[in-house]
């Protein structure tokens, strides 16, 4: 990328890392496609004289050829990589960059105007402690600015500053300053800044960005840049209690055990009492130790390796905590939910969430409410679309320890994986843990599932049918547990059509709807098989990640699916139902196949042509598979 002083995320953290002599400013850059973003931040690197020259050279000969300011350097190109906005003047992804002058360190993250791009601001927000705000004099306070703020308070950036750029185009006028900054002071007001300054200037002429400008004589404060070197952040730091996430557990030889990670929040020294925060182990520490030798403390941000004076049981993924300021453990947890995906978040369906240390299953429980980023005020919502914020009830497979995020932006952060393209589907932030299912425990019953299964002389399992509507599924099945019925097997039959008139009555066929539904088939067909029953369930359930999770509810071998194949013009020439015929016409919205997807199985473990066979062939084969692996056979009649 000539011409621009683009550095990875991680590059920079290592290029910092070990120089304490000077602190370091993470800030967060917003605006609006044209505010001047780039042109400030390229201002910024340029006059605080880090550019190297070849750089400078690059960009005088990029100018030319690019640029939009005649003769002059284009700074916004100093800071654009992508060709993409050179080319359509948006910038699509997050830069960090670097700069430093003899009073501080900063590492900038530059976030796309564009308002679709709240995951990119997300992204760029989570480490920062503040935000540049950026408006045009002319256009004032937008509903984009709304946005940013709204996002930045969310995120937990506790310092703002709103740069009034373009000041020379409004006459450097101090009323149509004052009137903005008034506006500003309305929007950010139940925002809980800490700090919160507004700064005119001109990004293009550089006025009062590096130094106080005499086109703004009338202006008081600092410039731009003193003021970014100056501010003290530090104070949002002091005095949280001390979390530490394992990165490692090392262990050269018998007589040391390290455990080796940064320290993500308080302050530690030799002789503070730890616990493990899960199980709650305590023991004093030992010795700070880094590659310079050992520290006496050590505080947030700092890599170390703790030892302590007894053994505990801790490992990677465990978190060392302020034995008297420990953090919350639940797997019911309320969350603010950053929606990342193209594909909308459907409650009920598995997910795995991934925090600093672990990664467990989840499902959104409950999604309580979207916020309405312009009004700040929450909306009846079912779903999250990309780059909607909302709040949600979380269901985690296991507990996990945790802080609200308002705490600790570390512990209290996690991003929601979808479990099939791996991809991040969402960011959150941890609010707080639910109470209400704490103190239910398990109920240990005598009689077992293996107990139930011996009485009836069978392996219970579920089959699971799925396919089109009109593929047979529901014949094919229902052949299936007569045959099982004459050889003395207990079955039962759980028919999508049947379910929906009891059970699931209140369901439509919304995505989120047919998650719902298979997630609670699912779960009926678990006590089924807990019963010791052969349950045949036959649902079309047309997704993949459900049926997965189908899977995981029963043990290795007790769930088997049964994939019946026909191509959508087959099922729909034979539409037993008339239903394709009328989904065709419009009298049916979201109907399989037609304007709802599926998701063919990729492995079922038994695939039926039922294009090709007849309805009693295709069930003999399902009856064969059960036969040929014991789950059917051996009975007492
Ligand atoms: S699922 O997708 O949620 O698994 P389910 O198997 O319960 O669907 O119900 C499917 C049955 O509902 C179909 O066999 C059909 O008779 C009926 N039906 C009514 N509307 C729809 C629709 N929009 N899409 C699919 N099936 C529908």
């Amino acid at each position: 990328m000539e011409g621009t002083v683009a550095f990875d995320r991680a590059a920079v953290e290592r290029l910092l890392s070990g120089t304490e002599d000077q602190s370091l400013l993470r800030f967060l850059t917003c605006g609006s496609v044209d505010d001047g973003k780039s042109t400030l931040i390229g201002r910024l690197l340029h006059d605080s004289k880090r550019l190297f020259e070849d750089q400078l050279l690059t960009l005088e000969r990029d100018s030319r050829k690019w640029g939009t300011t005649g003769g002059d350097i284009d700074f916004a190109l100093l800071v654009d990589g992508l060709e993409a906005e050179r080319e359509q003047g948006i910038t699509i992804d997050v830069a960090y960059r670097f700069f430093a002058t003899d009073r501080r360190k900063f590492i900038v993250a530059d976030t796309p105007g564009h308002e679709q791009y709240t995951r990119n601001m997300a992204t760029g927000a989570s480490t920062a402690d503040l935000a540049v705000l950026l408006v045009d004099s002319r256009q004032g306070i937008l509903t984009q600015t709304r946005r940013h703020a709204y996002i930045v308070s969310l995120l937990g950036i506790r310092h703002v500053v709103l740069a009034v750029n373009k000041i020379d185009l409004v006459d450097y006028s101090e009323a149509r300053f004052d009137e903005i900054v008034a506006a500003f002071e309305e929007l950010t007001a139940e925002l809980g800044f800490a700090t919160k300054v507004a700064i005119p200037l001109s990004a293009r002429f550089g006025d009062n960005v590096i130094a106080p400008s005499p086109n703004l004589s009338w202006y008081r404060g600092p410039a731009l840049l003193d003021y970014l070197e100056t501010i003290d952040v530090t104070a949002d730091e002091a005095g949280k209690p001390f979390r530490f996430p394992v990165q490692w557990v090392s262990r050269p030889n018998h007589d040391f055990r390290g455990y080796a990670g940064t320290v993500a929040g308080g302050s530690i020294a030799v002789g503070d009492e730890i616990a493990v925060a899960a199980s709650g182990q305590k023991a004093k520490v030992a010795r700070l130790v880094t590659m310079d030798g050992d520290l006496p403390d050590a505080s947030v941000h700092q890599a170390v390796t703790i030892t302590l004076d007894r053994e505990v049981d801790a490992s990677r993924g465990d978190i060392l905590v302020a034995a008297d300021g420990r953090p919350q453990v639940s797997d019911q947890i309320a969350a603010h939910i950053i929606w990342m995906s193209d594909e909308a978040l459907l409650p009920g369906r598995p997910y795995l969430l991934k925090t600093a240390t672990r990664t467990v299953g989840a499902t959104v429980s409950e999604l309580k409410h979207r916020v309405d980023v312009q009004s700040f005020q929450p909306l009846a919502a079912k779903t999250l679309n990309l780059n909607d914020i909302g709040v949600a009830n979380l269901s985690l497979a296991e507990p996990i320890a945790f802080d609200p995020y308002d705490d600790n932006r570390t512990t209290g952060s996690f991003i929601l994986i979808d479990r099939f393209s791996n991809a991040t589907a969402a960011a959150g932030m941890f609010r707080f843990g639910l109470r209400r299912a704490t103190n239910i425990h398990r109920q240990a019953l005598t009689v077992d599932k293996s107990a139930r299964a011996d009485a009836k002389g069978q392996k219970p399992a579920i089959l699971w049918f799925t396919g089109l509507s009109g593929a047979g599924k529901s014949t094919v099945a229902n052949l299936v547990e007569e045959k099982l019925h004459l050889m003395g097997c207990h079955t039962y039959l759980l028919d999508g059509d049947n379910i929906r008139h009891g059970l699931n009555r209140d369901l439509g066929f919304t995505d989120a709807d047919r998650v719902e539904n298979i997630r609670r088939v699912g779960e009926v067909a678990k006590l089924f098989v807990d019963a010791g029953t052969i349950v045949l369930v036959s649902f079309i359930s047309p997704f993949r990640s459900e049926r997965a999770m189908a899977r995981e509810l029963v043990g290795e071998g007790e769930f088997i699916e049964v994939f019946v194949d026909v191509p959508l013009a087959v099922a729909e020439s034979r539409d037993p139902k008339g239903l394709y015929k009328k989904a065709r016409e419009g009298g049916i919205k979201n109907f399989t196949g037609i304007d709802s997807p599926y998701e063919p199985p990729t492995a079922p473990d038994i695939h039926l042509d039922a294009a090709a066979e007849a309805p009693d062939a295709l069930a003999e084969r399902v009856l064969a598979y059960l036969v040929s692996r014991g789950y059917a056979g051996s009975h007492r009649r």
